[in-house]
């Protein structure tokens, strides 16, 4: 099947190249000329695990700078462009439109354009009108598939998707969405709904997941308070299987392109449609309450006079991406220098982009380097590599032996055996 899947972001590629590895024949567009020079050198303009391996594996996969007439031959133009926040909160479709004005010169009888950006309710309705405003051809038709993939296993998640979610309106045209995931996934995990359902199930998805980050980290703020284990608590809450284990990590909260806007979009659509989300409401501004306190909590501990040396382990928003996006420490580490503190930082892949949005920091090798003569070490990001830590060499190296550990990454008791000051989040 001829795909061209405009947006070489961490969705477009991905899908890209995993299209491609299904035996597809796919083009990914990127109007951005410097990502795209690094993709026709072999180069990915991104970190995501084992993307540059697939991405050489698959000599079909092309790519180009343009949308122009040669998409005019797909069968499925996919757009997945950013569909970033307003300052209202409201999803920014500016790229969105802009992209769709330029395909809809190039549809053709019979075009499927599924759109893979995250878009608010009714907005393929909308993408359709200006097709059919612009294009010679009523034939086509514009689909919903929001993508769920995780940054950091993003491979893995589009070959292994727990469900594809389909919003279509002609029948008709899912035998060809069955063709498009045939290579990839059995039959039985492809939802079809209404297209405003599936534009709905992304939204809520990411939501209820936000949702959960920010009702354990309260119920871990309580366990400090109360003496008691969070870990063991989402444990507990975790093995009945109504609810389950997963996302019931106690954090420095939530970051990364996708919750913080999907939740704020939401709540736009609830006031849009006169249907307020309430929960939804508080789950952003506790969310923003907590990154705010993570400097507060670290200053606490702290003799700022004497003691001003603070080392930063990890800042990209989660482990495994270089993605920035609302990452807490674009909140924490700008805080700490107001403070006065200095402060030194690594970051296994996150150095490139980080560098763009922290500055007044000093960038190290390694999580030793950032340890030598420190004062505290926060761990904001949990990369396997700390995990790994030589634990005792990094004792030996700083000169107060204090760690906020912000994901729990480490056994408090041994830490305590190691002869840290150790603090880790809602476990006493
Ligand atoms: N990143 C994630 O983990 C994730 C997961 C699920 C869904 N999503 C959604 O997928 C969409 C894309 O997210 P992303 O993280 O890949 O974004 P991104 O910002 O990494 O990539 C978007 C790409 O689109 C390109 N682009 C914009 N307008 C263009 C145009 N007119 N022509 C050609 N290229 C154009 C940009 O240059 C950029 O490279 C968003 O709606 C996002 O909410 C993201």
């Amino acid at each position: 099947m001829k795909i061209s899947v405009i947006g070489c972001g961490y969705v477009g590629l991905v899908s890209a190249a995993c299209f491609a590895d299904a035996g597809h024949d796919v083009t990914c567009i990127d109007n951005d000329a410097e990502k795209l020079n690094m993709l026709k050198e072999n180069q990915v303009p991104i970190f995501e695990p084992g993307l540059q391996e697939l991405i050489s594996k698959n000599k079909s996969l092309e790519f180009s700078l343009n949308i122009s007439e040669d998409i005019a031959s797909s069968k499925i133009i996919m757009i997945a462009v950013g569909t970033p926040s307003l300052d209202s909160g409201e999803a920014d479709l500016t790229q969105l439109y802009r992209c769709v004005e330029e395909i809809s010169h190039f549809i053709s009888s019979g075009t499927l354009v599924i759109i893979k950006s995250t878009v608010p309710v009714g907005t393929c309705d909308e993408v359709e009108k200006l097709i059919n405003d612009k294009s010679e051809h009523n034939d086509f038709e514009v689909i919903s598939n929001p993508e769920f993939l995780r940054e950091g296993n993003a491979i893995h998640d589009f070959v292994n998707p727990d469900r594809i979610v389909i919003g279509l309106n002609d029948e008709s045209n899912k035998e060809s969405i069955i063709e498009l995931y045939s290579n990839i996934v059995s039959e039985d995990k492809l939802l079809f709904t209404s297209r405003r359902s599936s534009e709905l199930i992304k939204y809520a998805s990411n939501s209820m997941l936000a949702m959960r980050i920010i009702f354990i980290n309260e119920i871990a703020d309580l366990c400090e308070k109360i003496g008691a284990d969070v870990s063991d608590v989402a444990k507990g809450i975790g093995l009945d299987k109504r609810i389950g284990p997963y996302f019931l990590e106690a954090g420095p909260g939530f970051g990364g392109s996708c919750f913080p806007k999907d939740i704020k979009a939401l709540i736009e659509t609830g006031k849009n449609f006169d249907s307020p989300q309430t929960l939804l409401e508080s789950v952003i501004v506790g969310n923003e309450k907590r990154k705010k306190n993570i400097s507060k909590k670290i200053l606490d501990l702290l003799d700022i006079k004497k003691e001003n040396n603070v080392g930063i382990l990890g800042v990209t928003f989660k482990a495994e991406t270089d993605d920035m996006r609302e990452a807490p420490s674009l909140t924490v580490i700008p805080d700490l220098i107001k403070a006065g503190l200095n402060i030194s930082v690594y970051d296994p892949e996150g150095q490139n982009e980080a560098s763009k949005l922290i500055t007044d920091v000093e960038w190290k090798k390694s999580a030793y380097e950032v340890a030598d003569n420190s004062n505290c070490l926060v761990i904001l990001t949990d990369w396997q590599e700390f995990k790994e830590i030589d634990l005792k060499k990094l004792y030996d190296s700083m000169q107060r032996p204090l760690i906020y550990d912000f994901r729990n990454i480490y056994d408090p008791d041994i830490m305590k055996e190691l002869g840290f000051e150790y603090f880790s989040v809602g476990r006493g």
